[in-house]
């Protein structure tokens, strides 16, 4: 196991230390990159003696006969580790990851890598709200890094609230975590439905819902991660889809469900994340509906539930179904589990005390047809649908011993 470890420089860069010792300890071969600025809080000699590894602290060296061999270190550095983790992540580092900068090794690297990227954000709590900052956090998120904390509290600058870098064991953790993930969704064809659907009212108004598509989007990262071939459906949302997945988008619930029935046969997964639209008008007037002084009222028409049908084709298949709730999640999850025959419900609490919808955290509810309920605490998206693939093969497991 290699690890790259860039430390930027800010004053947590004394803690990226303690974290370099903690790798190596745990037995990964630590490559640490410092910018010019993390050189003015630590001496590059501090992590050479924790890491037993030169460390890398310019795109060109000095010395004349190094010349050549620097020239192409940072595409060397990249293809030799597995992972790239940046802690401490400063501001300057996470806009100049955004933006595709490269000015100096750390940056330069971070272009050049293909693996896994870890950021370990830490920053005064003003630079950390500030809109550029969480612009360029949502643009790294939405590439699929791993962004770390930060944890809340005392800052260096005296001010309180998020900035501070997580610690080292947590982040030692992760790193490890992401390191020994298997690719044991191998063989796998996973199909995910995200995001919401429309529904239309007329040729310029829809019904639609607050959904993000974020929840679906982790699920098929994570997949294409764990080796799976991935099928997308996606009702209309403002996200990249991940590289790798075959694509499919589609606007109302009619068409999403031809669009699963079509892609039913080779999928071995089924994770139904969309928000569906539960009713629609049945059929679209071919005008505008024109403003008069009278009320007027809309006929809906339940539209066909997908889930509930695949539940009666799923053969073999493991199905998992989401539920968004207000209220008594774990009874309205076992509930739905039963009506639409599903292996596992994904239950969600929406509305002012729940994380979910637009957020790029959740915090779920994982209810399992062995009678089962495993609480999953808030974490980022991609962290619950990690979670959700782990328990999901563990429960295929638990079904084809009981049978
Ligand atoms: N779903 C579906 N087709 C629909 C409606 C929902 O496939 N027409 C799926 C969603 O993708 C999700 C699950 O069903 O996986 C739960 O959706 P939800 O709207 O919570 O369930 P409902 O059956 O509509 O139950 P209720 O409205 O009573 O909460």
């Amino acid at each position: 196991m290699r690890v790259a470890l860039g430390v930027g420089g800010g004053i947590a860069a004394y803690k990226a230390a303690e974290l370099a010792r903690l790798l190596a300890e745990r037995g990964a071969a630590v490559e640490v990159i410092m910018t010019a600025a993390a050189q003015q809080f630590v001496r590059p000699l501090t992590f050479a003696a924790l890491t037993g590894r030169r460390v890398i602290t310019a795109l060109f060296p000095n010395e004349e006969a190094d010349a050549l061999t620097a020239a192409i270190e940072h595409i060397r550095v990249a293809q030799e580790n597995d992972l790239l983790l940046v802690a401490p992540a400063t501001a300057d580092l996470m806009a100049k990851f955004a933006r595709g900068i490269a000015d100096d090794f750390l940056t330069t690297l971070y272009l050049a890598f293909r693996g896994p990227v870890l950021l370990a954000p830490a920053m005064n709590v003003n630079m950390w709200h500030h809109p550029a900052t969480q612009e360029n956090l949502g643009v790294l998120r939405a590439r699929g890094h791993r962004i770390i904390g930060p944890g809340e509290g005392t800052l260096a600058c005296g001010m309180a609230g998020p900035g501070r870098m997580a610690e080292p064991e947590e982040i030692a953790e992760i790193v490890f975590a992401a390191l020994s993930r298997r690719r044991d969704l191998e063989g796998e064809t996973v199909l995910v439905t995200a995001g919401p659907t429309r529904e239309a009212l007329d040729p310029v108004r829809y019904l639609s819902n607050r959904s993000s598509g974020k929840m679906g989007y982790a699920l098929a990262q994570a997949a294409l991660e764990r080796g799976a071939e991935v099928i997308l459906i996606s009702g209309p949302v403002h996200l990249a889809p991940p590289a790798g997945a075959k694509v499919v988008r589609v606007e109302t619930a009619v068409e999403m469900r031809r669009a699963v029935l079509e892609h039913l046969e080779p999928a071995t997964i089924i994770v139904k994340a969309a928000a569906v639209a539960d009713y629609h008008v049945a059929r679209v007037p071919s005008h505008k509906l024109k403003k008069t002084a009278a009320r007027i009222s809309l006929e809906l028409e339940p539209t066909p539930d997908i889930l509930a049908e695949l539940g009666q084709k799923k053969g073999d298949r493991l199905l998992i179904g989401f539920a968004a709730e207000t209220e008594n999640l774990r009874e309205e999850a076992r509930r739905k589990l039963a009506s639409k025959n599903c292996d596992m419900i994904v239950a969600n609490l929406v509305g002012p005390e729940g994380a979910a919808f637009e957020s790029d955290d959740n915090e779920v509810v994982l209810a399992l047809a062995t009678g089962e309920f495993i609480e999953v605490p808030r974490a980022s998206k991609r962290e619950i649908a990690d979670r959700i693939f782990d328990e999901a093969l563990k429960l295929r497991l638990a079904l084809h011993a009981s049978r």
